[in-house]
């Protein structure tokens, strides 16, 4: 069976109210015909709401992510979210990113008890690992020994149902339209080989054939078809390139049209 392919937007710290609903509204309407991808939009918690109202009765291949939920179930945890409290809001959560592993000290031990609690509400995690610094040999010690450290003890069932974005930490945010800091599309290719390598070690070849893998970093209208273009990459993950409504659509088209 084809994996799912995916073009998820993470708004980050951005937009305001009528931003937000202008970019709902916008990808909405030119997402209804476009086949083969499933869009997901991870606006800030604020705007989850306003959102979903917009998004209802809207196409089925259009649902909204949340950019970050907290490890326990609830209690006292001033400003945090919790993840029975978005799984009737949104079907995604993105988890791990690494604004959030380094902001906010995230370790491997809380990306897998959120994990654990994501997928126990039924969301669908999508899970962020990225290296540093760009290997110039070819070495993902670090990035698997992460990406291991945070599937914890998972079962295969449940590594199954996550979506993993590869999202090297140096080739985000480059804020620039070309997208000229980001990874090759060769390159990101060979890493998702060697992340899905690394899952049908650990879970076996079904889990891993069915795994989304997705890359994040720099993505553009201008380069996604370098990405789009490698069998192993599953659609992309894209923070500043989401925010603009023309180019994030042309992106999902492009993600749709390699189904
Ligand atoms: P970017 O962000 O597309 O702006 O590089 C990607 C991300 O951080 O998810």
């Amino acid at each position: 069976m084809a994996r799912k392919r995916y073009a998820i937007g993470n708004w980050k710290m951005n937009s305001d109210l009528p931003d937000a609903m202008v970019l709902g509204h916008g990808v909405k309407e030119a997402i209804a015909a476009v086949n083969g991808v499933e869009v997901v939009l991870c606006p800030p918690f604020v705007w989850l709401y306003p959102l979903a109202e917009i998004l209802r009765n809207g196409p089925k291949n259009i649902s909204l992510g949340a950019q970050n939920m907290h490890w326990e179930e609830k209690g006292t945890f001033t400003g945090e979210v919790s993840g029975e409290m978005l799984k009737n809001i949104v079907k995604y959560v993105i988890l791990g990113h690494s604004e959030r592993r380094y902001y906010f000290n995230e370790s491997d031990d809380i990306v897998y008890d959120k994990l654990v609690l994501a997928l126990h509400y039924g969301l669908t995690p999508i899970l962020c690992v990225g290296e540093k610094k760009k290997s110039e040999t070819g070495d993902v010690k670090a990035l698997l020994a992460q990406l291991n450290a945070s599937l914890g003890e998972l079962t295969a069932d449940q590594v199954k149902k996550i979506v993993i974005a590869y999202e090297p930490i140096w080739a985000i945010s480059s804020g620039d339209v070309t997208g000229k800091k980001a990874a090759t599309g060769d390159y990101a290719g060979e890493v998702i080989k060697k992340i899905r390598d690394f899952i049908e070690e650990n879970y076996g070849k079904t889990t891993a054939e069915a795994q989304s893998i997705l890359y994040g970093g720099s993505v553009t209208a201008a380069n996604i078809d370098e990405y789009m273009g490698e069998c192993e990459i599953d659609g992309v993950l894209v923070g500043g390139a989401s925010l603009r409504i023309n180019e994030f659509v042309a992106i999902c088209k492009s993600v749709g049209q390699y189904r």
